[in-house]
């Protein structure tokens, strides 16, 4: 009872927000990060809610054997019958569901009587019960319900099957000393709660979720759901790596309790994940941003340099950042980058080891020295799902003409198996009218352009140009990377691959 169960919810809860939408290769791939950490139950998403997410989560459930995969429902038969459908050829299925029971929620929202919902939360665990002997059941915005009423509530789902019992911070309301109080409340009072798992469930609204996750295992949870990066609905969920960290770096306080993340995986988790859904880390974000271990000051650099442990409690490896930073160049080997890419943590496939290659050795013909980030950015673009659509149209040259004294204009041709779909057009500057000569080629559905970022993956001139771009089309987005010593060439292809995705979405490819 000391480990701590780490429940994600990246590809649930974190997919369902605003921006963060994922395509089924994007979701294994984060899938594939979350094993490799070696997180107890992945959250793979809600089966009922759209045919495509019933396959995420069937196919998560069938790939990834060394987790618990799960899948939400509401207190529905049917929900019930579509999660239990998806996951129930994972090694070890786990059906979710949840019902609210704050006065809120209850009057509002389900328009339920609180008996009725009692009756229910009994009702639908019996029933997901007979499925699945590992069954979660969670009281939605159980931190504003009255606690007697959550005690039976808690109670009715121990009593027919639950085997782990939520207790949800639906909307980051509460603070540290109460969620430890409700923890330590409710296993005190429902009957059979010393036989099943609490787990806490907090979001980020006042940004107390990851102490109040905490103060939850103080309590007594052995479960924590949380996010990679702290990905979720509005202000998000509890972020994993903080939580992880956390209990590791605060022996004194969380005295044996630990959980089983290998948190080397940590930053090539946050990296991919920021990848997919084409964000960056803010500067300053705890353990994962690129300040997180940075000394910029005198007096901090010179405590350093005398004892890292003045103003570091934590190391940089610890969560897989590589800080020898070796430079590779043209005569460098595939063994060397091999071994250079596995110091840094990234185990490749063979195919993927072979991809990354042939790129770094494009790039040493543009580039003397190849750094860690640049090597690090090759690996993200070819490793990543998102790099390649089944079926989808490729660059295959452009050429742009542009001053600053005459309109811009770009002629692009785009291949798609044997065929080859060559435009022109003009625009306000080089990126724009390029954007527009692929617009023509690929008929794109109705859809808003929201982000386009540009950034180097390295100090110098000779640095790589990593373009982010993020369409969206209806409730869902779509995100692309390109990467070149062209910035122009970058925004190519990373336009090219956001607009695969709709495309692909939309059974236009
Ligand atoms: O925030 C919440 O209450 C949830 C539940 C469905 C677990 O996400
Ligand atoms: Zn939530």
């Amino acid at each position: 009872m000391n480990q701590v169960k780490i429940f994600d919810t990246t590809l649930r809860d974190g997919e369902q927000s605003p921006g963060c939408s994922m395509n089924l290769r994007e979701k294994i791939e984060i899938a594939k990060c979350l094993e490799r950490m070696k997180v107890d139950i992945i959250e793979a998403g809600f089966a009922i809610s759209s045919p495509g997410d019933f396959e995420s989560v069937q196919s998560i459930a069938r790939e990834i054997k060394g987790c618990t995969i799960a899948s939400l429902a509401r207190s529905t038969e049917g929900d019930i019958d579509a999660a239990w459908n998806a996951v129930k050829d994972a090694v070890d299925p786990r059906i979710h569901l949840f019902i609210a029971t704050s006065p809120l929620h209850m009057e509002y929202k389900l328009k339920m009587k609180p008996e009725d919902v009692l009756e229910t939360a009994g009702r639908m665990t019996a029933y997901a019960k007979k499925y699945c002997s590992n069954i979660e059941f969670s009281a939605e915005d159980a931190t504003r319900s009255e606690p007697e009423f959550l005690a039976k509530v808690v109670e009715a789902a121990i009593k027919n099957g639950a085997t782990t019992v939520n207790i949800p911070d639906t909307v980051g309301y509460t603070t540290p000393e109460e969620m430890r109080a409700l923890i330590e409340y409710l296993i005190e009072t429902a009957e059979g709660a010393k036989d099943v798992i609490f787990s806490v469930h907090c979001h980020n609204d006042l940004g107390m979720a990851t102490s109040n996750s905490l103060a939850g295992v103080l309590g007594g949870a052995r479960q924590i759901e949380c996010t990679i990066n702290g990905l979720g609905e509005r202000a998000g969920n509890t972020a994993l790596e903080e939580v992880v960290m956390a209990m590791r770096t605060r022996p004194d306080i969380f005295a044996d309790i630990t959980t089983g993340i290998d948190t080397t995986q940590i930053y090539r988790a946050s990296r991919t994940t920021y990848n997919i859904i084409g964000q960056k880390a803010p500067l300053n974000k705890s353990i994962v941003g690129q300040n997180a271990f940075a000394h910029e000051s005198g007096i901090h650099q010179h405590g350093v340099l005398a004892n890292k442990k003045t103003y570091e409690i934590l190391t940089p490896e610890a969560v897989g950042i590589h800080t020898q930073n070796i430079v590779l160049g043209k005569h460098s080997g595939k063994h060397a980058v091999e071994s250079h890419l596995t110091e840094m943590g990234y185990n490749l496939t063979e195919e993927e080891l072979l991809r990354c290659f042939e790129e770094f050795k494009i790039l040493c013909d543009k580039k003397k020295n190849v750094s860690d980030e640049d090597l690090e950015a090759i690996v993200l673009h070819n490793t990543s799902a998102s790099s390649d659509i089944e079926n989808g149209y490729e660059l295959d040259w452009f050429a742009v003409h542009t001053s600053n004294f005459t309109t811009a204009t770009s002629t692009v041709c785009l291949r798609k198996g044997d065929e080859k779909f060559e435009r022109v057009a003009l625009g306000d500057g080089p990126i724009d009218a390029s954007f527009k000569a692929i617009d023509e080629i690929l008929n794109p559905p109705e859809h808003t352009f929201d982000v386009y970022s540009i950034n180097s993956t390295s100090e110098g001139k000779d640095t790589l140009g990593d373009v982010s771009i993020k369409l969206s089309s209806g409730y869902k987005t779509y995100t692309g990377r390109g990467l070149s010593t062209d910035i122009i060439e970058a925004s190519i292809t990373a336009y090219i691959q956001a607009s695969n995705k709709m495309l692909a979405a939309g059974g236009k490819l």
